[in-house]
Order: C-alpha cells, then structure tokens, then sequence
C-alpha cells in the first residue's frame, strides 16, 4: 500500500497551486506528505515546458532516481511536460507510471485508486474537457496569501508558445465558487488572494450572472477580512477601461500590474502574434498610470525571437527606458513543440547573441530599478510581511501594494515576538537603502494585522 508521498514543483504560479491541490487530494486519500524522495512511496513531479531547459529538469530529476523504482516508489509526471510528452515518457523512463496533465487531474482520485490496485502505466491526456480543476482539498503552502485560479488554459497562441498546447482551451470558473472559496479563506485567516489564470483578463463567468473580470476584482476585494488583492497575469490586448476603473476605486486591490511586453519592436510583436503594436502597449501604460496613482508596473521580455534584429532588440532597450518597469522576467527565446514560431520560423538568433542582449537588457534593467526603489528612500510604506528574510536573521520581510520587497527588523515594541509570527501583518515602515531587487527600512509602528492596507 503506498501511503507517503513527495511532490517537486516547477514552473509559474498556476503549476504551484495545482501542486497544492493534488497534495489536498492526496490527503484527502490517506497519504501522509514527506520532504524527500527517499522516505516517500509515491513521488511526482510537477513539470513546466515553457522552455527547453525547464522541460530537461524533470528528466534529469528521474534519471537520479532510476534505482528506486526496484524499492517499490511509484513515480508520476504531472503538468506541461506530461501533456506534452504523454506516453513518450514510458518509453524514455520506463520507472515513471503515471503521466497526467493538468486538464486530467479532476481524474485522480479514480488513477489513484488504480495504481494502488497495481494498475501501472497509467495516463490522464485528454485535453478536450470543459472542467476546471476545482477541489475542497487543497493543502495551501502559505497560510495567508492564497491562490485561486480563476481561469485554466489559452486561446492567444502566441506564436513561440507552448501553453495552448499544454493546458488547452480557455475554461473560467464561475464567480460563484471564485467568491465562495475567498469567503472560506478569509474565514480562515486568510488576508491576501492572488487570482491566477495565464490570461485572467479573459475571464468568461460560465454562470448566467455572467460577471465580468472587472466586477469579479471588485467582489473579491469587499470580501471582509481580505486586504490585498493580486492578479496574473494580464495580456495588454485585453485589458480595458473597467479593468483599470476599479483598480483605482479599491485600494485592496493592489497597485500592480504585470503587464507582459516580450518585445519593443511592432515587428516581432507582429510575428509573436501579441495582437498589438508597441504604440498602442505604450498608450495603455499611459492611461493606466493617468488613472491609477502610484501604480507600479513589471513584465516579461524574450530576446532573440527569430528574425529579431540589432535594431528591434534596440526597441526592446528604449521601450525598456521609456517605461520603467518596477521588475522584469527576460528570457532567451527557446523553440518549442508544435508551435508556430518552431514550425515556421529559424531559430536564427546565435546563442552567444541572445546572451549578449539579454546581459544588456537585465544591466539596463537593474539601473531602472535601483534608481526607483532610491525615490522611495524616505517615505512610509505599508508592508504585509510574507516571510522572515531568508538573508539576515531576525529580519522580516513583505511587500508593498506595489510589490516592492522591503526588509526590515522586528518594532522594537515588540521584540517578544518571534520573527514568523508577524507573517500576515502590516506594517507602515519607512524606506533607508535601497538595492537593486529590494528595499531595507524600520518599522514606524506596528498594527499587528489590523490597518487597512492601502
Ligand atoms: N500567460 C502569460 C505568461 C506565459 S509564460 C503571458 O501571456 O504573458 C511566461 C513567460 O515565459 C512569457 O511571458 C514569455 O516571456 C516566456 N516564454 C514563453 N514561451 C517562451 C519561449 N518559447 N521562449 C522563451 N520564453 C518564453
Ligand atoms: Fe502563452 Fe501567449 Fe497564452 Fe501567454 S497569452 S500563455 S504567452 S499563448
Ligand atoms: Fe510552465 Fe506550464 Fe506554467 S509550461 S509556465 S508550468 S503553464
């Protein structure tokens, strides 16, 4: 009887919760969670395809632990590379048993069922469903900030992506369930929600009271005892006027948004398929800081999509400049299965290229950032704290509302309380130095959990 499990976890946010929920299932089933591969019966892996590199984890991760499948483990591929790769994997690692993707899990209950009656070779593929991944079960990381997905899949198709194929069509929950599971949370001490969705601003409420995006944001924040309202991630094309209204209207939901450019150049966007031109990116940055004070902005950047030339990568670097951009992912790109941009188009950008623009890209990037967080030295900020900083003991650490990372030590009031036990507070500290990735400051006083965030 397999009884204790381990699961290693890659990719974005929606991989992290859905590794959250497959753990509340597996609880739910009588399997008890270890932090090793060695001391667990069951072990899976969360896999993300979004690059090449991220797809080679899992199988470097199942190549160290070839030997174990003689000691009765029973190893399972979850998420894109599963999806991707499906039976394939059997072949590759004759050790793994179970290959289910992220639009099958509402099925394993029933494949686990299956495996614990021998069952072997065991595969959840199918794409064609309409049904989000929605369980009373999940076992949440993190017990104040939660995830809710809010929407699964992607119709965009861009054209070096693998996500439409990975996690199939776009299914939204109904907001019904989303303002339900927010009530359970903040009943539960829950104080920050993170509504998740590779293109939340996509959201179809399937439910005939058919809310909007806007109006969902809006519901979530007047749930009593949420302070902090976060959302990702947002494709420029869609994000419209009612979107950016409420955010200014409500100031739990968050001065943030992580709006994703990828390139500076109207050509590559045209070739990318992003459905929108740099001018038209840049508008909507305008009117979104004309309308909400104080907003602050982040984004992810491919360098070396083919054909991108010295001169485009040029946009990117002043499109960069020309925004300011609180934080940044940049990637280099990396030709995946089945897209458009693999079907079609040359990975003609060297790789000793793509290195070089994407150094120049993250030094520019990191100057912008050091010199944003030196404009906030001075002023007061209200932090949630998150964690107990990893870098310095008895330091604590939060964020703002615009996501800015401050680290601070303990209110000296209250130096009895242990460093962990502030997670879930906010408190207003004022900013004294500034790094490139965060902020250092004091505690001006201490709510211990009860200011309103702002
Ligand atoms: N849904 C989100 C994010 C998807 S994946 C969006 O539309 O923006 C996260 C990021 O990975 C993307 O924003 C993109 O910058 C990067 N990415 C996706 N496919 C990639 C590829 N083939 N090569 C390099 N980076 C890629
Ligand atoms: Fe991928 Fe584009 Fe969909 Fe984002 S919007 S997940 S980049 S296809
Ligand atoms: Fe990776 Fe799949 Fe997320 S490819 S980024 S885990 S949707």
């Amino acid at each position: 009887m397999l009884k204790t499990f381990y699961i290693e976890t890659f990719g974005c946010q929606m991989n992290v919760h859905d590794s959250e929920k497959v753990a509340g299932t597996l609880l739910r089933f009588g399997y008890q969670p270890v932090d090793n591969v060695e001391e667990a019966d069951l072990v899976f892996y969360n896999t993300c395809s979004i690059r090449e590199k991220a797809a080679q984890k899992v199988f470097s991760r199942l190549g160290q632990f070839r030997k174990a499948r003689a000691e009765g483990k029973i190893f399972g591929v979850l998420g894109c590379v599963a999806q991707q790769e499906g039976e394939k994997i059997f072949e590759a690692v004759p050790h793994v048993n179970l290959v289910v993707g992220s639009a099958s899990y509402n099925r394993l209950p029933e494949l686990l069922a299956q495996l614990e009656r021998g069952g072997r070779r065991l595969t959840g593929l199918s794409l064609d469903t309409d049904q989000t991944f929605e369980t009373e079960f999940t076992r949440r990381e993190n017990p104040f900030r939660a995830y809710i997905t809010i929407i699964e899949g992607c119709d965009k198709h861009c054209a070096y992506c693998v996500v439409p194929f990975t996690r199939g069509p776009e299914r939204s929950r109904t907001s019904r369930s989303v303002i339900e599971e927010t009530r359970r949370l903040a009943g539960d001490g829950y104080t920050e929600i993170q509504l998740l969705g590779q293109n939340v601003n996509s959201y179809r409420d399937p439910s005939p009271s058919r809310v909007s995006f806007a109006e969902l944001l809006t519901r979530v924040a007047e749930v009593p005892g949420i302070r902090r309202v976060r959302f990702t991630t947002s494709h420029p094309r869609d994000f419209c006027r009612e979107i950016v209204a409420v955010l200014d209207s409500r100031p739990v939901l968050c001065n943030h948004v992580h709006l994703p450019v990828q390139s500076g150049s109207t050509r590559v966007l045209a070739a990318m398929r992003r459905r929108y031109t740099r001018a038209e990116y840049l508008d909507l940055v305008a009117r979104i800081r004309a309308a909400i004070p104080n907003v602050t902005l982040s984004t992810d950047m491919i360098v070396g999509f083919p054909g991108e030339t010295a001169a485009d990568f040029e946009e990117t670097l002043s499109l960069v400049e020309a925004v300011q951009y609180h934080s940044m992912f940049s990637f280099k790109y990396s030709a995946r299965p089945n897209t458009l941009a693999s079907r079609r188009m040359a990975d003609d950008v060297s790789e000793p290229e793509k290195t070089a623009r994407i150094l120049r890209l993250q030094a520019l990037q990191r100057g912008i950032q050091t010199r944003l967080h030196e404009h906030a030295l001075g002023t007061t900020v209200d932090v949630l704290v998150d964690a107990a900083s990893r870098r310095r003991s008895g330091e604590i650490s939060g964020r703002t509302t615009g996501n800015t990372v401050v680290n601070f030590p303990p209110p000296p009031l209250a130096q009895g309380r242990r460093p962990a036990e502030w997670i879930g507070s906010i408190v207003p500290v004022t900013i004294r130095r500034a790094g490139p990735n965060s902020v250092w400051g004091e505690a001006a006083g201490a709510s211990g959990g009860s200011t309103a965030a702002s």
